[in-house]
């Protein structure tokens, strides 16, 4: 059956149950939208019609019924395919739909496909029973969309192909040096201004080529109304990035006033058109955390997530060291110094979504100068900063670079696209586990889930996303879903092997995956200045 990520336990039959043109599917209450999704997917790519069903009985011998069972786990199934049909009940709406996409991989690779391929197929379903659950309620992707624009509907497609692989929360980097992706109605200049930008860098940060055109684009309110439904109708829930008080260039070439102005002529910056970290940062002043107010005002009425993500890392402090109104401000508060600055610019936003029934979560550097009560870290320098948290009782999403940062390079030596950062191949991805040693259990417990990052500095468009994304994204989908053993007892082999039948899934969904043999021709890059070498990544 070569299922992933691998069920908590399989118990296969002899016969199978053949959904023909008569099938019906029936969808208890609760599970409509599952049984919305199920009967579109397989019409377009079987052309069966799954008509309606009435009651359960409807679809005895050879139809698919849906229901819930309040004795399952929120994200839990069962799925049984016997003489009486296929029956998919969860412990909610989330969990039959992690059923139904189980039932996908089951039809084969066909069922990838937006049409249908051969009409005279037989779809069958093998007679077993699945028990399944995920081991972490927090399995992410993370996608930079601000240093290069992916425009709407290659977001919705990347909400598909999360579904496929059981991942339920998709973080949404809107906002950075290099571009300003989400249109705020009360600031209009963050998208006229800062989504645009002149040239892009070409390859890692250390590169002398440019690219001269032009780059940007943003999503407008109603796309990202879009993005959330789509994503809802998927039980993947999208949580917003605005990244403060850091990355934030684009922000103020498009608002001069949002910068230092008593340290550097805020009014001629530019969009980045660079890697790494711009020193660019916001000024801590009152006007400042009055707009971003405004901002993150206009972010929770299309963001329905309790999370939001406020960024925080990578704060270059010169400015605020150089800038007498900075350490005015430091005095006035009663400060030690820039990183208590930065921990009360976070702070003060952390009350402020708190007090809206929100929360805040930010990467690890949000912890340097004393972290706001309630909030959670992306740890992401590392396995401490989470490990720190949770110690002091703060939720973590694990997502540490050494192993989970998809941007570098999948293989040693200089054949890949843009070999830049540490070496993770899928092996590596496949036996990281979110949850380090040395937490006791209430710590462990912290550990609300794991996140793969995709940042998109060498990655101009879907193909460049695809390869850095594929096959690792499997593999962390299994670690993210599946309870396995320790990391050294892993079977990758076995993984392996099950991953011969997912490429083909990949491939009727047009994933340009890095294949297992390594790039193709055209996916090598010539003359891209990549940087074969290992450590921090140099293209940040
Ligand atoms: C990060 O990679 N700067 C979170």
């Amino acid at each position: 059956m070569d299922l992933i990520p691998a069920p908590r336990s399989v118990v296969a039959g002899s016969d199978e149950v053949r959904l023909t043109a008569h099938s019906q599917l029936y969808a208890g209450p609760g599970t409509e939208g599952v049984g919305r999704w199920l009967r579109t997917v397989l019409w377009a790519a079987a052309g069966l019609p799954l008509r309606e069903g009435r009651e359960l009985d409807d679809t005895d011998g050879d139809g698919i019924g849906l229901l819930l069972d309040p004795r399952l786990g929120p994200e839990e199934y069962r799925l049984v395919s016997d003489p009486a049909g296929v029956l998919i009940e969860g412990g909610s709406a989330a969990g039959v739909f992690w059923g139904a996409q189980t039932l996908r991989q089951l039809l084969g690779p066909a069922a990838y496909r937006k049409a249908a391929v051969e009409l005279d197929r037989t779809w069958a379903v093998p007679h077993l029973t699945i028990e399944d659950s995920p081991r972490f309620a927090w399995r992410g992707l993370m996608l930079d969309v601000a240093r290069h624009f992916m425009p709407k509907e290659g977001v919705l497609r990347y909400l598909d192909l999360m579904a496929a692989h059981k991942l339920n929360v998709f973080h949404f980097h809107l906002t950075d040096d290099q571009g300003w992706r989400i249109r705020i109605e009360r600031y209009p200049r963050l998208t006229e201004v800062g989504s645009w930008r002149t040239r892009t860098k070409f390859g890692h940060r250390a590169s002398p080529l440019w690219e001269e055109k032009p780059h940007g684009g943003f999503y407008t309110q109603d796309d990202i109304r879009e993005i959330v439904a789509y994503a809802a109708e998927r039980h993947i829930t999208v949580v917003p990035e605005i990244d403060v008080p850091g990355h934030s260039q684009a922000a103020i070439a498009a608002y001069p006033e949002l910068g230092n102005t008593d340290v550097i002529d805020t009014t001629s910056l530019t969009v980045w058109d660079s890697w790494g970290i711009s020193p660019n940062v916001l000024a801590p002043t009152d006007n400042t955390l009055r707009f971003y107010e405004g901002v993150f005002e206009e972010v929770l009425g299309l963001f329905p997530s309790e999370f939001v993500h406020i960024g925080g890392d990578e704060c270059r402090k010169d400015q605020w060291r150089a800038s007498p109104a900075a350490q005015a401000r430091i005095k006035e508060l009663g400060l030690a110094d820039e990183d208590e600055l930065q921990s009360w610019f976070i702070g003060h936003f952390a009350k402020w979504l708190s007090a809206r029934g929100r929360r805040l979560i930010g990467w690890d550097e949000i912890l340097e100068g004393g972290i706001a009560e309630g909030a959670a870290v992306s740890s992401w320098r590392g396995y401490g900063g989470g490990i720190a948290a949770a110690r002091a009782g703060h939720d973590v999403v694990m997502c540490p670079e050494q192993h989970v940062y998809l941007d570098h390079r999948q293989a040693a030596g200089a054949d890949e696209p843009v070999p830049i950062g540490f070496v993770r191949t899928l092996e590596d991805v496949y036996r990281f586990d979110p949850v380090p040693p040395g937490l006791d259990e209430s710590q462990a417990r912290r550990i609300l889930g794991t996140q793969a990052n995709v940042w998109t500095e060498v990655m101009e468009d879907h193909a460049r996303v695809d390869y850095q994304a594929f096959p690792r994204l499997a593999a962390f989908a299994e670690v993210a879903w599946s309870t396995l053993p320790a990391p050294g007892e892993r079977d990758f082999a076995g993984f392996e092997r099950r991953m011969a039948a997912h490429y083909r899934r990949l491939d009727a969904l047009g994933v340009a995956y890095r294949p297992p043999a390594g790039p193709l021709p055209w996916q090598q890059r010539p003359g891209v200045p990549g940087r074969p070498i290992d450590g921090p990544p140099p293209n940040r």
